[in-house]
This record gives structure tokens, C-alpha cells and sequence, in this order.
């Protein structure tokens, strides 16, 4: 880390100690585990186009959601923004994402555990009342339709246009909006105690379809009937037909 950032996330954390990447990483971003002398911090760094931009997204939220007591995000403490990247600083949890979780179980009956905390994690957020930073903002799967076509024109996604064409003239049918997490993927959560209880990656969080998260929680372990059973048992607001499941996951996904 280059000095003049050091000084800035000092600025934020007070006097760091030592800094450690960490062994997970995810797909936009490098992650960092910074030490001061009583704490520790997430520092997040993104250096690419698209992905700066999700990642001053994800502040805004995180900033937004400061002192909320209904939805289980990490705290934000800064965006720090450079020529070159992004940094986004924010509490560090100590967890692991699902998928390490999931890949570490010793049991068959652990990870079904897992799972079903998954799925009752995600029900209880979606059955919020949507709190007011979050409404309003139009319809959802009209702003991602024009995001994803914005993304493929400029070759920054694997979808094609013409899928995209197919994607606007055969919309699932509407459901109730809800809040959602925007890229709930077995990534994206963190397990904590042995139960999945924060979510993580949120640039995306608004108020949409519901049926995106969910297509994206079960994308993982979709061909495994007892994993997805564990899920329904904690999700029971709906389930999602295989028509909207591939709309979302081998459709809409394919842009992001
Ligand atoms: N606040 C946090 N506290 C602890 N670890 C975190 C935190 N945020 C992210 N991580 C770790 O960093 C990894 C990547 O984070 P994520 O935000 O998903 O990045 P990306 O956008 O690149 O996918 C996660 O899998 C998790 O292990
Ligand atoms: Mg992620």
C-alpha cells in the first residue's frame, strides 16, 4: 500500500499496525484486513471501470444504512477515492462467506444447516417493509434491463444482445417488490456462529424483485434436491417456478 493512501486510511482508523489480504477474495475487488492498535478493519479496493463503480454503490449503502438496527450489513467507516482505485473501509467481520462455510462442513447435515439459515436469513429480509431510503425508486427490472444493455454494448458482460431482446419481451409476470440484496449469491453472505447473518457485496441493495435473490441464493446447489429442500424450509414466501429461476440466474445474471 502506497503511502499517501496509508495516511488517508489513517485518517479514517487511527494508526494501522499491519494490513493482511485476505486468503478469500472475491470477484471485483482485493480485500484487506487492516490492524490498528484495538481493532481491525475491511478494506476493500477496487481499480476497473465498472467495478469502481459498484464499489462507490456499495458505499452509498452502507452509508445510508448507518445506524439501522433491521438490516445485518457491515458498518461503514469510508470511501476513499483515487486516480488509480477505490478503497471502501468498513468494520471487519469475523465470519466467512457461505461458500467457505459450505466447503468446510464436516457434514452433510452441517451444510443442510447452513442452508436452511440461508433461506430463513433471506425471508426475513424480504419481508420487510421496505424502509424509506429504498423506496421509491422506480421499477427494478426496467433499470437493469437498460443497465444490461449499456453492458453489452460496451462488451463489459458475457450476455449478448440478443439475449437481452428476449429478456425484455418475456418478463416473468409481476410480483410484490421487496427489498433485495441485488447479488445474493452464496458469496455474498457470512456466516457467523454457524449461521448465515450478514450480508456483504451490497451495492446492489433496493427495492426489486425478490425472485432475483432468490434464483441467485439457490444457483449454487440447484441440482442438489435436499440442499434446495434445507433452503424452502427457511424460505417459505415463495418458491420459484424453473421458467423465472432461469429469467434471473441464466438470464438476467449473464449481464452482471
Ligand atoms: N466486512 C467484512 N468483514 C470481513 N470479511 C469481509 C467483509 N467484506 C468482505 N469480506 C471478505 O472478502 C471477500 C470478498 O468480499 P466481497 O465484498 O464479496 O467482494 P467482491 O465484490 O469482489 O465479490 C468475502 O468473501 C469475505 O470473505
Ligand atoms: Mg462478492
Amino acid at each position: 500500500m502506497n503511502h499517501s493512501l496509508k495516511v488517508k486510511i489513517e485518517e479514517v482508523t487511527g494508526c494501522i499496525h499491519k494490513t493482511n489480504v485476505l486468503d478469500e477474495q472475491g470477484w471485483t475487488s482485493e480485500v484487506r484486513r487492516v490492524y490498528t492498535g484495538d481493532r481491525s478493519y475491511l478494506l476493500k479496493s477496487s481499480y476497473k471501470g465498472k467495478y469502481r463503480t459498484w464499489l462507490k454503490e456499495e458505499a452509498q449503502v452502507l452509508k445510508k444504512l448507518t445506524g439501522n438496527t433491521v438490516i445485518s450489513v457491515p458498518e461503514y467507516y469510508g470511501l476513499i477515492e483515487e486516480k488509480d482505485g477505490d478503497h471502501l473501509i468498513m468494520s471487519f467481520e469475523d465470519g466467512m462467506s457461505l461458500t467457505a462455510a459450505l466447503s468446510k462442513a464436516a457434514s452433510e447435515t452441517e451444510r443442510k444447516s447452513l442452508i436452511r439459515s440461508f433461506g430463513r436469513f433471506l425471508h426475513e429480509f424480504h419481508d420487510q417493509e421496505p424502509i424509506d431510503f429504498f423506496r421509491s425508486e422506480g421499477d427494478w427490472l426496467e433499470g437493469q434491463l437498460l443497465k444490461a444493455q449499456h453492458y453489452a454494448e460496451n462488451g463489459q458482460c458475457d450476455g449478448s444482445l440478443t439475449l437481452l431482446e428476449n429478456l425484455k419481451t418475456d418478463r416473468p409476470s409481476p410480483v410484490k417488490q421487496t427489498i433485495i440484496h441485488g447479488d445474493c449469491t452464496t458469496d455474498n453472505v457470512m456466516v457467523i456462529d454457524g449461521v448465515v447473518q450478514l450480508f456483504i457485496d451490497v451495492a446492489g441493495m433496493t427495492v426489486g424483485d425478490p425472485r432475483y435473490d432468490e434464483s441467485l441464493a439457490i444457483r449454487k446447489f440447484m441440482n442438489n434436491t435436499e440442499y434446495v429442500t434445507a433452503f424452502y424450509d427457511g424460505y417459505t414466501r415463495y418458491k420459484v417456478t424453473k421458467k423465472e429461476f432461469q429469467y434471473f440466474d441464466e438470464g438476467l445474471y449473464e449481464f452482471f
